[in-house]
Formats: structure tokens, C-alpha cells, sequence
């Protein structure tokens, strides 16, 4: 007996979603038309919180700098946190490096072939390893990324709740019966540009869909229900002060950020808890206050102020003195890298 799902062959599901891969899905991404588990790795890593329009720039920079895996192992980490820098979440820089470093000297430069073997390198989780071992090696695995989970948590109308991890196993169970026999590679492309270019999060564009008639959220009439996920994200706020203390040479006082934490690694100019503490470190002058910075991350929203200011005698911030034309080789984050270009 075929198994079922929504009253339709499973089989017709995988099907269908290959055939509309070939007639309607992404084929020029520069990371595709490769089975180089380096180049899909390194993309699939930049993509996992990036947009693709984003990502396409550094993907390009990375390759012409590190062309193999192992001339990035040969990097050091400040050399990937600088390339690295202004796409964020850089934990997933860290990785890459001693993902890098990993294979080169675990395994003799080549990636595992397989995902189970993938999943044992740092920063590749469940649903990277599979991604990387359908499209460079043909393996039937299963990909959940939260693109997926919006797609198959809508197909099947899937009420558990994916904050909970027992949810979540039994969402990977279904993905594993959802399999197509053949083709798992244009399949997993396949969920992945459905995700990204008609089953949107806010609005689902059904009548382009070709899953549409097997789709149990489409047949409820309201397709943004699910996937179902009750954790909210708290919120919170933080205000800090940086001072930008330019020399007569030309030269910007920078810091590094502590090894953990947000934008761990990167350069910043000093920052300060408060406002009195930052001019307390400027005894004497009279900084200019620049327009407030709003950078929203993950779990808070950032306001910078910052206070700029010629260096003089007396001055106690401490740092590295960065001439301004050097200031590209330096992992400065995205809104520093704006408010430098912009003043
Ligand atoms: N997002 C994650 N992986 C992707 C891929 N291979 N192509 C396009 N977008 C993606």
C-alpha cells in the first residue's frame, strides 16, 4: 500500500515539487550547478540568517580570497571576521573557521560524504549537513530549515507546536517520509525556493503554488496559522554610548569586542554604559553628539549614541589606533561600517 497524505500518493508531493523546480525554481545562484561541498557548504552557512541578495557580494569575496577550504583554515580568524563583517550573526563566522581548520586537518581536506559525517563539523547543524550531502552527494535526507518548516508545517497542517523539541523531532519524521525517491537534490532546492518565492510567512501566494491542492492549510482558508509556534520573543532594549576619537593624523580609536557576547571579535569604537561615563573619558573637550544609531538584533533593539571628538592630552579611552584608509581590513559591524562611510 502507497502511504497517504492528505489524500494524496506522498509520492505525487515530491513529484510535483521537482517538476516545479524545474520549470519555476532558482538556477543561476552561484552556488548552484556545483557539487563542490566547499562552495555549498560556505553558502549554505552565509544563507542560514542572510537573504540571498545580501549574501551573493561575500560569497563572491570569499571564494576569490579563499578558493579552497583549505586556504581558509590557512586564515586567521580576525582575517574571516573582517570578511565576515556586516552580515552578522558572527558565531557563524567563528564556526566557519574552525569548521575550515577541521577539515583540513581532520580530514585531509575533503569534506564527509555524507550528513551524518557533515553533522560532526562545527556550526553544521541537522539541517545544513543534509543540504550540503543531497546537493553535493545525492543523499535522500531530509532538510528542515525554517523555511521548510513554514512549507510542511502548512502542507500537512502540522498543530504541534514547533517551540517544543518533541514537535520538532516529529515534524523531521514527517520531512523523512515526504522524500521523493529519486531527484532529493532539485526536491530540496525545490522546498527551499518554494519557501523563499511563494509560501512567504506573511503572504502565501496559494494560487501559485503547486502543492496547493494537496495543502491542508490552503484547504483551511487561512495558510499563515501555521506553523504553529507559541515562544515569543522577549524583546528587550539596551542604550549604549560609543566615543569616536579621531587623532590629528587621521586615526580612529578601536576596541575588541570581548571573544562572546554580541559582535564577539569585531571592532567597535569605545563604548560606554552611559552617557556620563563616555564624557567622563573626555575630560575637558566638548564632543559633537552624532545622530542616534537603531540597530535591531535578534533579542534586542540597540540604540548608539555617539560622541565625537578630536583626541587630546588627558583622554582615558584605550584601544588601537586605526588609520582611516585601514579601517576595511578591521571587522567592524554593520552599523559602525555606515556611521564611518557616512561622517
Ligand atoms: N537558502 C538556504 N539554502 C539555499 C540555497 N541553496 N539556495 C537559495 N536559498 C537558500
Amino acid at each position: 500500500m502507497p502511504k497517504t497524505m492528505n489524500g494524496a500518493l506522498i509520492e505525487d508531493f515530491g513529484k510535483t515539487v521537482v517538476a516545479w523546480q524545474r520549470r519555476h525554481g532558482r538556477h543561476a545562484l552561484p552556488w548552484q550547478n556545483t557539487r563542490d561541498p566547499y562552495r555549498v557548504w560556505l553558502s549554505e552557512i552565509m544563507l542560514q540568517q542572510t537573504q540571498v541578495v545580501t549574501v551573493l557580494g561575500y560569497y563572491e569575496r570569499f571564494l576569490a580570497r579563499w578558493p579552497r577550504v583549505t586556504d581558509l583554515a590557512a586564515a586567521t580568524l580576525d582575517e574571516v571576521l573582517a570578511q565576515w563583517a556586516g552580515l552578522g550573526y558572527y558565531s557563524r563566522a567563528r564556526n566557519l573557521h574552525a569548521c575550515a581548520r577541521a577539515v583540513a586537518a581532520q580530514h585531509g581536506g575533503e569534506f564527509p560524504a555524507t550528513a551524518a559525517g557533515l553533522q560532526t563539523l562545527p556550526g553544521i547543524g541537522r539541517s545544513t549537513a543534509a543540504a550540503i550531502a543531497a546537493f553535493c552527494f545525492g543523499e535522500r535526507v531530509a532538510i528542515l530549515d525554517g523555511n521548510v518548516k513554514r512549507v510542511l508545517g502548512r502542507v500537512l497542517a502540522f498543530d504541534g507546536d514547533l517551540a517544543s523539541s518533541a514537535a520538532e523531532k516529529k515534524l523531521w519524521d514527517r520531512a523523512t517520509e515526504l522524500l521523493p525517491e529519486h531527484d532529493v537534490d532539485r526536491y530540496t532546492q525545490g522546498l527551499m525556493d518554494l519557501g523563499a518565492t511563494v509560501c512567504t510567512a506573511r503572504s502565501p501566494d496559494c494560487l501559485l503554488c503547486p502543492v496547493q491542492p494537496l495543502c491542508r492549510a490552503r484547504q483551511a482558508g487561512d495558510p499563515t496559522r501555521w506553523p504553529v509556534k507559541t515562544k515569543k520573543l522577549k524583546r528587550g532594549r539596551r542604550e549604549n554610548w560609543w566615543l569616536w576619537v579621531e587623532n590629528p593624523g587621521g586615526h580612529v580609536l578601536l576596541q575588541q569586542r570581548p571573544a562572546t557576547g554580541v559582535w564577539a571579535g569585531l571592532w567597535t569604537l569605545p563604548m560606554f554604559d552611559d552617557e556620563a561615563g563616555a564624557r567622563a573619558a573626555l575630560p575637558g573637550a566638548s564632543p559633537e553628539t552624532l545622530p542616534r544609531i537603531e540597530h535591531a538584533l535578534t533579542h534586542f533593539d540597540w540604540v548608539l549614541h555617539t560622541l565625537r571628538v578630536q583626541a587630546s592630552e588627558g583622554m582615558t579611552p584605550g584601544g588601537t589606533w586605526v588609520a582611516r584608509e585601514k579601517l576595511a581590513s578591521y571587522a567592524l559591524p554593520a552599523p559602525l561600517k555606515k556611521l564611518i562611510e557616512e561622517s
